[in-house]
Parts: C-alpha cells; structure tokens; sequence
C-alpha cells in the first residue's frame, strides 16, 4: 500500500480506479498483504508450528474468511453465528475452537453435533451444561478451561480480558474443582487449557506472566494437557510510531515453557492477521469553519467504524491523493451521525482539503465491518477486495430496502 504519482495505490490497483466503480464509503482490503501477514505469524513460530485459530469476530467477511482457510488457519468462534459462516467457509472443523462466556444450550448442541476440536468452558455451570448435553447424546466431548490468570495486559482497560474483576474465564480458586469435576465425568475428555488475557497489547510482558501463571497451576495439578490455547492480542502499530509487538521475544517465552510442557500449542489472532490488511475509503460532503478548527464532515460514520468512538481508539487518516497544498487549520474529521463520539480525529498536520476530496481511514481490517451497525438507518458498507490489478466485491452495499 503505497502512493504512486500521488494516488493512493492497493497492490497494482490505484484508488482512482476503485472509487470510479463505487460509492463511498467502502472497505478495502489487499489479498496479498493478508497472505503476508499470515506467513509472517506462522514464521514468528514455526520452531513448534501451532495451530493458528483465526479470530473470527475481528472480521466475518465470507470471502475473507475462505482466504484465511486457503491460508492454511483454523477458526475461534465465539457464537453459533460465527461457527456456521467459519465452516461454510470451508474451515476444517478439527481446528475450530469455541469460546464465550454465554454460549447457549442450543450453541453448545450445535457445536457438539459439528465435532469441533474443542469447546473452552469459561465456567462450572457451563461444564455441568456440556456434560448434561453430551450424556444425553451418549457422546464424549474434548473441553478446554479457561482461565482467568488475572494478569494485566497493560492495554485498553475495555478491551482487557485477564484480570480477576473482568467477567472472562475461571479463577483460580475454582479451577481446582472443574479440572477435577472434568476428569470425573464420563462424558468430558480435559484436553486444553486456554488463556486469552485482552488485545492490542505491545508488550510481551504480559504475556510472560500469564505463561508463569500457567506453569504455576499445571505443576499444582500434574496434568499434561494435549493443547495450551494462549488466545490472541499481539498488537499492531496503528500509529506507524514504531511501537510494535515484539514476536521474538514472545517465541522465545513459549519455547521455554515448552520445554517443561508437552502440548500442542494453539493461537487465536485476529488483529494481528487482519487489522493492517485494509482501508475505509470516504468522501468529504461538507466542510464546517468553526472558531478554532474546521469540521472536515465525512460520509463514512462510527456505525461504519466504531473504533474511535468505542475505545478513543486512534486510526491514522491519510488523503487519497496527496498535493502540496498546506495548511495550518486544525480539523476535525467527523460523520454525519447524530451523536458528538461520531468523530474519527482531531489533527493540525494535513494537507489542504476541498469538499468532495476522498479521504482514507486505515488499518480497519480488525474489528471494521465486524463491529458495524445500522445505527440512523444506515446501511452496511460494501467490502472490496484488491487481488493485483482486479477488484472483486466481497460484500454488496446493503440495501436501503432490504434493512426498512
Ligand atoms: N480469542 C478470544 C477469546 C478473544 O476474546 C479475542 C478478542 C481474540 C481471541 C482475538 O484477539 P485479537 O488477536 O484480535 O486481539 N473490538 C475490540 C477488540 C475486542 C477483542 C475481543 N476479543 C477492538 O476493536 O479493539
């Protein structure tokens, strides 16, 4: 993703080309920088070639989901939903883990009936659930715990999983009880103990810290576990200022580990395989003149993209086409929604911009349309996949119609 003759270019695509075939805004993604990214996880790791479980819920594009699968990765689902569209993608399902502090009892039935490769228990009542379902079909089902290390991800504190006040995972007061009421049942094989402690996360301390919790309670309970799921939330660098997670550092921790554990390791990324692999692509409709800044008004919305409005997440913005035309106005790049959140940046250091300029939002492949919503009866952007020099619609606009 680059700019040649000052036109933001995808691959061997120009933007030019794109946004003369569709209405703004839209989302797109490169082909080949998903592939690229998935050979650089795979790298980071292959001294033990782990399971790589692509996070589903960072992006449930059908078409981008198949190119994860073509890629060689397995799934996490964390809804019936997301099981479904994860096999109709054509994923093996002896590489799909199921997560989820609420899965339901039809969930569960589905999951079961489907032979996933495991299903992680996030409490005992959920445990007593699968067993009662699996008892009932005669069958036995491969479970996983997970657990709540209570380990401080030093990320966002809404996007933090691993500590003891959020609702993720069991104790450890408790996970004494559900691995010994797990190795009791006749209906339940213990296969997997799983971590996942939040996301976007720099810094591979956490990490190391949540493996000690780890070796910690597997000597306590001296069980070999056939899987350690270490769940995603390997940071990227949105902010292009260098910050970035440090995967040799991470390696070298679970190497050690291994070294004293037998298991197979599984990771669950999505951010990571996908959050740098695209782009929102939106026009200026209006420009505002305030005292102190100028309302740059957009017409991609935080229904498009909830990041910043959500977590005050902080996604660069860039033009489509670059100019030298400079400016010291202070803008505000905000949509059209009803709600004062509904703003992607403040920023004093940008080009000049006219109305009807097109401006890009980056690195949205995690987390983009995943997260959207028809929020003002907005309908769902359509996604657009950069393969070369062709472009091929992996999502339809929604229709104005279909959502009234
Ligand atoms: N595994 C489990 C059990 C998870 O809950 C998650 C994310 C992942 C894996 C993938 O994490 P990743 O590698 O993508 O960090 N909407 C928020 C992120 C929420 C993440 C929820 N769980 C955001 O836009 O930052």
């Amino acid at each position: 993703m680059k700019y040649i003759n000052n036109i933001f270019t995808l691959e061997n695509c120009s933007l030019n080309e794109v946004i003369k075939k569709f209405e703004t805004p839209f989302f797109c993604y490169s082909e080949k920088k998903i592939r690229e990214n998935i050979n650089n996880f795979k790298n980071s790791f292959k001294s033990f070639s782990p399971i790589i479980c692509f996070s589903t819920k960072s992006n449930c594009n059908l078409e981008i989901l198949k190119q994860i699968k073509r890629n060689g990765l397995g799934a996490d689902v964390v809804s019936k939903g997301e099981l479904m569209i994860a096999l109709k993608a054509g994923i093996d399902k002896k590489k799909i883990v199921f997560s989820g502090v609420g899965k339901t009892r039809a969930e569960l039935i589905y999951a079961i009936d489907k032979n996933i490769l495991l299903i992680n228990c996030e409490s005992k009542s959920e445990i007593l659930e699968i067993e009662n379902i699996a008892k009932s079909k005669n069958k036995k089902v491969d479970v996983g715990i997970r657990l709540n290390p209570n380990t401080d991800a030093k990320t966002l504190k809404q996007i933090s999983t691993g500590k003891k006040e959020n609702k993720f995972g069991i104790n450890e007061k408790s996970f004494f009880e559900v691995v010994n009421l797990i190795k009791m049942s006749k209906h339940l094989n213990l296969k997997c103990l799983s971590v996942h402690i939040g996301s976007q996360i720099l810094d591979h301390k956490p990490y190391e810290k949540m493996l000690n919790v780890l070796d910690r309670l597997i000597k306590k309970i001296s069980f070999n576990f056939k899987y350690i799921d270490l769940g995603g939330g390997m940071g990227i660098d949105y902010n292009k200022d260098n910050k970035k997670f440090n995967y040799k550092k991470y390696n070298k921790i679970i190497k050690k580990f291994l070294k004293k554990h037998k298991s197979k390791i599984i990771f669950e990324p999505g951010r990571s395989i996908i959050g740098d692999t695209a782009i929102l692509v939106s026009k200026i409709i209006y420009i505002k003149q305030n005292s102190s800044k100028d309302f740059v008004i957009v017409d991609a919305a935080m229904n498009d993209f909830m990041r910043p409005a959500l977590y005050g997440a902080k996604h660069r913005i860039i033009p489509l086409k670059k100019t030298n035309k400079k400016t010291n106005k202070k803008y505000d790049f905000v949509g059209p929604i009803c709600e004062t959140t509904d703003k992607f940046l403040t920023t004093n250091k940008f080009q000049k911009l006219n109305e009807k300029d097109y401006i890009i939002i980056c690195d949205v492949g995690a987390y983009g349309s995943s997260l959207s919503s028809n929020y003002n009866i907005r309908p769902k952007l359509a996604e657009i996949l950069i393969k070369g020099s062709k472009i091929k619609v992996i999502k339809k606009r929604q229709r104005l119609e279909d959502i009234i």
